[in-house]
């Protein structure tokens, strides 16, 4: 096992972090030979696209996977569910597609492991940068073996948001266009970097002081939500619900010093319509 971020044994848990780690790296370099390359894509929806490089990091990742823990379930963004058990594989083997297939440097692998829904680990690599972000429930969260914090961003008007859109932009009226527009002028300034997990794994750091989105799927934040909560923020859906499985999904992750009054700015733009 090469440089895993966790030394000390701590059962069966331990044990699937240091071979995710692996793995998320073993994926960002296949990544990383293909980026900058002419890179073609297909289109899944409207402007949701894939390219054969998706397929490529996510076969790599769940034949690894099931061969090292057949009684685990899978569920992949490209794949699906296959297999099931008592623990739960969830992979997104390029978030940040869109920015890869245009040679933008903003993307990762995410991979988590649940319980009941209950992430148990979670990493997130960025190949660029050679960042690589890891989780173990109850663990606290390291990036590249360096333990690391939420921001202590006292206020809303100080801080350093980060978003994203949703996938049908163009058809639902409910696509976050009125809730960023709130935030830009309530904070310091909102991102929007394309990839979801980097976005946790950045709130985690202490880089991004808040994150929300609507409607992401469970393989963009699983393994960025354990991120983030390892790292003392807090995370909840968009209106404070505690189930971020739950459809329609939303999430709300911060260093928990500006959460309730980012639940407030999202709870006004809701009930303006
Ligand atoms: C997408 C990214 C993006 C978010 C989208 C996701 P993909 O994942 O995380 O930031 O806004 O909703 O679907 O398609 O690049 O894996
Ligand atoms: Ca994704
Ligand atoms: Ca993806």
């Amino acid at each position: 096992m090469q440089r895993a971020p966790f030394g000390r044994p701590r059962a069966v848990i331990t044990d699937r972090l240091d071979f995710a780690a692996e793995l998320a790296r073993q994926a960002g370099d296949l990544l990383r030979q293909a980026y900058g390359q002419a890179i073609q894509a297909e289109h899944k929806g409207e402007v949701d696209l894939v390219t054969e490089h998706d397929l490529r990091a996510e076969r790599l990742l769940t034949q690894a996977l099931r061969e090292a823990y057949p009684g685990d379930g899978i569920l992949a963004e490209e794949g699906g569910q296959s297999g099931s058990g008592d623990l739960t594989w969830v992979v997104d083997p390029l978030d940040g597609t869109t920015n890869f297939a245009h040679g933008v440097p903003l993307f990762c692998v995410s991979i988590a492991c649940l319980r009941d829904h209950k992430p148990l680990l979670g990493v997130v690599y960025d190949p660029l940068r050679d960042e690589l972000f890891a989780a173990i429930a109850g663990g606290g969260v390291v990036m590249n073996d360096r333990p690391v914090r939420v921001s202590t961003t006292p206020s809303l008007d100080q801080s350093l948001l980060v978003t994203g859109f949703p996938y049908d932009i163009r058809t639902n009226p409910d696509n976050n266009l009125d809730h960023y527009a709130r935030f830009a002028v309530l904070s310091l300034g909102v991102r929007r970097l394309g990839s979801a997990a980097l976005d946790l794994a950045y709130v985690a750091c202490g880089r991004f002081d808040g994150f929300w989105e609507f409607r992401l799927s469970p393989w963009d934040f699983a393994a960025g939500m354990l991120l983030v909560r390892e790292a003392g923020g807090t995370v909840t859906r968009a209106d404070g619900g505690p189930d971020l499985f739950a459809e329609p999904t939303s999430i709300l992750a911060t260093n928990g010093r500006i959460h309730e009054a980012m639940l407030e700015g999202l709870r006004r733009v809701s009930s303006t319509g």
